[in-house]
């Protein structure tokens, strides 16, 4: 990253995002979100999983298209754009090399600076995304389908990782067990939808917690599938014909519970008063009802984005870029996709 001048025109910053499964596009002005424009892949559904082939495949076909339709519902043209702001990683290479190198082909023929930006930090100012984000410091808690980690904010572009998963993400749990039960991809909706007629006392899975601010999840997908291989074919059939709720709620209790857990023990140990819970298991209805519980229980704020802006999204890419253009923080046009950045 190197410094450049700040353009004079008002900064309208185009987001673009193609880390995995959706490819999306969005346009901020002056830090107000323009327009966000998402296109899920659902030819993965068939497959339990995504598909990488397929998902770069999709990406470009859609890059374009979606590209233009932001622009056309932001009202602005390619003249009107301050920077270009892309995901370069973490995520699947060959998705995110289709976005990333329409975005370094799109700023060097529109000569405009380029804004690489980490798709997990792009998670963390989705926060800004919406009104009354929290303050400077604030506790994070990134819940997606590839990563689960507290974060300490400290201030802008300044954070420190407190704990992260050893093994599964908190939404490949979600996924995983959903393929277990046969809900199809992604999991983590179609959980959620099911247990809200569920007892989450119905079975106790664990809970495990390995550190401090660590998690593991891959132990809660396996005793999932101890609990339903100790049933007869037949036996399994009748319990998920007449329990399948009550073990949804249960399950997703159990992961809940874990992650409450972690940010209540981040937040006595930090003294932080204001937390954010982002990444698409922040869509979860009992995660948000349990955070905003412990929220009111401790007496802090708590931000959870929309849920439009809790799964991959470019408006928090665009909004992240428009940040870094303020701040001067630009991308060389030698940068490459980072399949494996952390945060
Ligand atoms: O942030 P995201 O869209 O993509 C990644 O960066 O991974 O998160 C996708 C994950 C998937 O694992 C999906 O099952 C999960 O978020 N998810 C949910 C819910 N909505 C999406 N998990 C639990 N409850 C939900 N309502
Ligand atoms: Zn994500």
């Amino acid at each position: 990253m190197y410094a450049k001048t700040l353009p004079a025109r008002p900064a309208v910053v185009l987001g673009i995002e193609s880390s995995c499964d959706d490819t999306a596009a969005a346009v901020v002005r002056d830090g107000q979100l323009l327009s966000t424009v998402i296109s899920s892949q659902h030819v993965h559904a068939q497959f339990g999983g995504v598909v990488p082939e397929l998902a770069s495949r999709a990406h470009q076909r859609q890059i374009v298209p979606i590209v233009d339709e932001s622009l056309s519902k932001a009202g602005v043209g390619r003249s009107d754009l301050a920077g270009i702001a892309v995901t370069y990683g973490p995520g699947l290479a060959g998705s995110l090399l289709v976005g990333l190198s329409f975005g370094k082909a799109y700023a060097f023929g529109l000569d405009l600076p380029l804004i690489g930006i980490n798709h997990l930090e792009g998670h963390v100012y989705s926060v800004f995304l919406g009104d009354n984000p929290p303050e400077f410091p604030f506790l994070c808690l990134i819940v997606s389908g590839g990563h689960t980690q507290i974060v300490h904010v400290d201030d802008r572009f300044e954070h420190r990782v407190l704990g992260s998963t050893r093994d599964d993400a908190a939404g490949e749990a979600f996924d995983k067990v959903a393929k277990l039960l046969e809900l199809g991809y992604p999991g983590g909706p179609a959980i959620d939808r099911i247990a809200k007629d569920g007892d989450p006392d119905f079975y106790d899975f664990p809970r495990s917690r390995p550190g401090a601010y660590d998690f593991s999840f891959s132990g809660l997908k396996t005793s999932v599938l101890y609990y339903l291989n100790s049933f007869s074919k037949d036996e399994r059939s009748d319990l998920l014909a007449s329990h399948l709720p009550d073990v949804c709620a249960s399950f997703q209790q159990a992961v809940v519970d874990v992650l409450i857990d972690a940010v209540k023990r981040a937040i006595a140990e930090t003294n932080v008063r204001h937390l954010a819970i982002v990444g698409g298991v922040s869509a979860n209805s009992v995660l948000r009802r349990d955070a905003a519980a412990l929220a009111h229980q401790l007496g802090i704020s708590l931000y959870i984005p929309d849920p439009i802006h809790c799964m991959d999204n470019a408006a928090m890419i665009a909004m992240t870029g428009y940040f870094k253009l303020n701040a001067g923080v630009t991308s060389s046009l030698t940068l490459t996709a980072q399949p494996s950045l952390s945060l």
